[in-house]
């Protein structure tokens, strides 16, 4: 970018970014969520969003729902669209709250998730074959030897590791690569794109984040143009040579390719990474219900689950009304923009009796928004679950000492939630 141009944007970023400062002291709570204050714990102020009513106005241009039952209404609603048409952008926006939405951690070339709802369909028709229960069953012994082997480099080097860093993030980037035909991973670099294009989600707010998102997006793309076209000359037993292959008179066209293969590594490792740290970090913190996963590892999906609910990876999702409507008793104008927050839907005290109590036994966690629901539900739904499943019972079964060993870190995102870092001790 030219210097004149980088200075007109950084200006540019800094008066949003001020204009976001002076909502938010005025008492804006979305405005307070998109500058990063309730990283820690984030649940307050969702209650303070719900106690103003099912539709928060606020000044960063954007109505929080906080209510399960009307977040999955939009959800299930083809009168809400997943970005502005008018405005329309595969780039994250550059104001605080995104007026277009991205799929988690997915920037890049996904507009096929955007356009006519045929189109999206017969996408996701193509891509679904991937993670059906048949393949999802092939991959779980590849991503239990991931986890052994994980755990015993981690023990090798001593007692103490890092829960993220060396477990809970190489392995779904690991499964994901290995999935996707991936040979060179290196899984520095791609923990790097998944935290780049994850806290772009929020907003780019400054150009040097402009700058890492675009150069990650790029070299995402010239490493997928690369795979698909190799794949194209020498197809292999992967999931990049399935989707270049016609399913009866239908094809994904090379562009669509290299998009959803950007989407599926960005979306399919930063959010299970999430889930997993998230989950762990509650059982450390709630010793008894650890104690019961170690006892049983088969309770491992039930810990998911609740954990899915109750610190859900994704905390909320952009939809935007296509057409003037009512909702909730209020009437939004076309073009109005909804900032659905799962993870206040997910402490919905009208669907989960006391809400905010992490309970492994839950019966029906599973009603919990963290995938979404209606068209766009999370495509890789159940290679997350098994990843969860076996990264909780792996570590229940190999180290029924684990504790927390050091002060932990969090990403620094409202859009995505989860850690940077959780030092722990083996007991060993
Ligand atoms: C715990 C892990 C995960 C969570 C919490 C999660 C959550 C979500 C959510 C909330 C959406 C909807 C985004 C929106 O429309 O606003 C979504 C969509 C999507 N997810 Fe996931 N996801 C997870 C794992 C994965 C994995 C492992 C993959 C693939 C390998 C994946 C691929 C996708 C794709 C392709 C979409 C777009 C679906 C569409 O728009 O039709 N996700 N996910």
């Amino acid at each position: 970018m030219p210097n004149a141009e980088k200075l007109r944007s950084a200006a540019r970023l800094q008066y949003k970014r001020a204009v976001l400062w002076s909502h938010a002291r005025r008492g804006d709570l979305v405005c307070r969520l998109m500058l990063h204050e309730h990283l820690a714990d984030p649940y307050p102020l969702y209650e303070g969003i719900r106690a103003e009513g099912p539709v928060y106005r606020s000044r960063a241009g954007v109505q929080a729902v906080t209510a399960h039952e009307l977040c999955g209404q939009v959800l299930r609603d083809s009168a809400f669209g997943r970005r502005n048409e008018d405005a329309g952008t595969a780039e994250p926006a550059a104001d605080g709250p995104p007026a277009a939405a991205d799929a988690p951690a997915g920037g890049g070339n996904a507009s096929f998730l955007d356009g006519e709802v045929a189109d999206h369909m017969r996408w996701r028709r193509l891509v679904a074959p991937a993670f059906r229960t048949r393949k999802i069953a092939e991959y779980r012994h590849r991503t239990e030897e991931v986890a052994h082997r994980l755990l015993d480099a981690a023990l090798d080097r001593g007692g103490d590791f890092d829960l993220v860093t060396d477990f809970a993030s190489p392995l779904p980037i690991t499964v994901i690569s290995e999935l996707l035909g991936i040979t060179d991973v290196d899984v520095d670099r791609f923990a790097h794109y998944g935290l780049v294009t994850g806290r772009a989600i929020d907003g780019v707010r400054s150009v040097r984040q402009a700058t890492e998102f675009r150069e990650a997006a790029g070299e995402l793309d010239a490493m997928f143009t690369a795979l698909v076209r190799r794949r194209r000359d020498e197809p292999g037993d992967d999931l990049v040579s399935d989707l270049l292959r016609p399913q009866g008179d239908e094809r994904l066209p090379e562009q669509e390719i290299i998009g959803t293969c950007q989407l599926l590594l960005t979306a399919g490792f930063e959010t299970t990474t999430n889930l997993v740290s998230n989950a762990v970090l509650r059982l450390l913190s709630d010793r008894e219900q650890w104690e019961a996963l170690v006892a049983d590892p088969k309770l491992a999906p039930a810990v998911a689950e609740e954990s899915l609910r109750y610190d859900p990876p994704v905390q909320y999702s952009i939809r935007v009304v296509r057409d003037t409507l009512h909702l909730g008793g209020v009437t939004l104008p076309s073009g109005t923009v909804l900032m659905l927050v799962l993870g206040a839907a997910n402490r919905d005290p009208d669907v989960f009796p006391d809400p905010h109590r992490f309970d492994i036994t839950r019966p029906d966690a599973g009603q919990h928004l963290a995938f979404l629901s209606g068209a766009h539900y999370c495509v890789g739904a159940p290679l997350a679950r098994m990843e969860a499943d076996v990264a909780l019972s792996v570590l229940a079964e190999r180290l029924p000492e684990l504790r927390r060993a050091g002060r932990l870190r969090r990403r620094p995102t409202a859009a995505l939630r989860g850690l940077l870092n959780l030092p722990v001790s083996s007991g060993r």
